[in-house]
């Protein structure tokens, strides 16, 4: 069974609705541990309340090495790292142990609108500053160049004109969910 660490910021929306598939019995894993740079993350009374260890290595405390911290506490109980809305950098040699076994969800169809700084509502400002009609959200392998890793998913919906920032991310994050729940299911069974 695929064992995957879980690692959020904020809210965990992301991790609440793999929660709720893998109890519906939708996804074969496991979520071994939820790892937050947040201490005041809502996503961890989530892990809590479903009885999965958490962990908070708070950014401000580790900051760019906070990679390193992660491997000390993963060590080898996981199989699979997914960044479901965490937005620290990850760098050093976190990167080379787990090679294509890390996953990030970003809120759109990259090339476009990712990279450094390009996160939560700010994309989807630019996005609809943009006047492109299409967007989407992109699952994609994290490598040492921010959000350019070999793209896994990408799953796209049409701006109809209507959208305000905060209602595109909203009908963008029900997407990401798609594409994640997708994404870890095909990775569960080897098939990426
Ligand atoms: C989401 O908007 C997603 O684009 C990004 O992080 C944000 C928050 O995710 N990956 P969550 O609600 O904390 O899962």
């Amino acid at each position: 069974m695929l064992r995957i660490a879980f690692l959020i910021s904020g809210t965990g929306t992301n991790l609440q609705y793999i929660i709720n598939k893998i109890n519906e019995k939708e996804l074969n894993c496991v979520i071994k541990m939820v790892i937050s740079d947040n201490p005041k993350a809502i996503g961890l009374t989530k892990a809590n309340l479903q009885g999965i260890p958490s962990y908070v290595l708070d950014k401000n405390t580790y900051g760019e090495n906070i990679g390193d911290e992660i491997i000390k506490v993963i060590k080898d109980k996981v199989d699979l790292i997914v960044l479901g809305g965490f937005l620290s950098i990850l760098k050093g040699e976190i990167l080379d142990i787990y090679k294509n076994k890390i996953i990030n969800i970003h809120p759109s169809l990259i090339p476009k609108f990712c990279g450094k700084g390009m996160y939560g509502i700010k994309v989807h400002e630019a996005v609809l500053n943009s006047g492109d009609t299409i967007t989407g959200c992109t699952l994609h392998f994290v490598s040492p160049d921010v959000d350019m890793g070999t793209i896994i998913l990408q799953k796209s919906l049409n701006i109809t004109g209507e959208e305000s920032p905060k209602t595109l991310q909203e009908k963008v994050l029900k997407e990401e969910h798609r594409c994640l729940l997708e994404g870890i299911r095909l990775i569960s069974e080897g098939k990426v």
